[in-house]
């Protein structure tokens, strides 16, 4: 594989063996890469969880990893991303994990450097390594996806989670089903209440709202939409007994989700963050084997 920039380019046999050398990372820890790699982590929209958990996979791996502020570099004189891109090519980097708000930036970059591209997030398409920690979560639950009720509910159209993993899912086997304002549903079709599927989803996965890709006024209050679209504890309650909540993060207490939900025992909410970081370093291994 020489780029990761959507989870429609993997074939179910190389998501499943991504899944399994991530588990055996998990299992015996994340040893050094053989070889001399230099990565760099260029993100261009604000992040905690992806951006951190590269850099610990990356250390971990013992890669060279160069430090890259988007606030303090060239891009704030014009540069394009495509020159950025070809710049750290030529001073000798390997990999980039890239997050841009633009839908589809790796376009204009894959084919056309030697630079392998790993998406970190692109506007509202794809974010694919956080399709697969969330499978990885998924698969260490029950142990396969074959049948299994996954509800996704929050702000689809807005959402490269919702996006990913709505590939990756249908392509295992399990039902996908979504739940969100008939505004915010974009392509997806969405139930039209939380009674018709809490209490058969074996899966309730929440989305963040994500107010900075919103136009206009907002449609709802917190409290509202916490009372419409949110899980509220009240709704928690009919949940299967071996149901998980889980969401991508950073997420609103008290809007998508109720505060008191996020630690709680059916939640997975950090065990995927957790996993984020084994996950990242099989998909560097992936990448970084290819190259000579
Ligand atoms: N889930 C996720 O992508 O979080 P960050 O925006 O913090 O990276």
């Amino acid at each position: 594989m020489d780029h990761l920039v959507s989870m429609k380019q993997l074939t179910e046999e190389e998501i499943m063996a991504l899944l399994e050398r991530a588990e055996t990372l998990k299992k015996l820890g994340i040893r050094e890469f053989p070889g001399k790699y230099t990565v760099s982590n260029l993100f261009f929209e604000p992040s905690t969880r992806t951006k951190m958990s590269f850099e610990m996979a990356e250390r971990k791996l013992g890669l060279e990893v160069l430090p890259f502020e988007s606030s303090f570099s060239s891009a704030l004189k014009g540069e394009t991303l495509y020159d950025t891109v070809k710049t750290l090519e030529a001073i000798g980097v390997d990999a980039l994990v890239v997050r841009h708000p633009e839908d589809g930036y790796y376009e204009e970059l894959v084919g056309r450097t030697s630079v392998s591209i790993i998406n970190g997030g692109d506007g509202s398409g794809q974010h694919p390594t956080q399709s697969l920690l969330d499978l990885f979560t998924i698969k260490e639950e029950f142990g396969s996806f074959e049948g299994l009720n996954v509800l996704i509910a929050g702000d689809i159209a807005h959402s490269r989670v919702a996006r990913s993993n709505a590939d990756a899912l249908t392509k295992l086997g399990a039902n996908v089903t979504y739940l969100c304002p008939t505004e915010w549903a974009g392509e997806f079709h969405s139930v039209d209440s939380w009674d018709e599927v809490i209490g058969t989803s074996d899966v309730v996965m929440l989305l963040r709202v994500q107010h900075e890709r919103h136009e206009g006024e907002e449609l709802f209050t917190k409290e509202s939409y916490h009372e419409q679209y949110g899980l509220t504890e009240q709704r928690a309650l009919q949940m299967k007994k071996n149901a998980i909540i889980m969401h991508p993060g950073p997420f609103n207490r008290g809007v998508e989700i109720a505060d008191s939900l996020i630690e709680t025992a059916q939640s997975r909410i950090f065990k995927q963050m957790e996993n984020g970081v084994y996950i990242r370093a099989a998909v560097l291994e992936e990448i970084l084997k290819g190259r000579h």
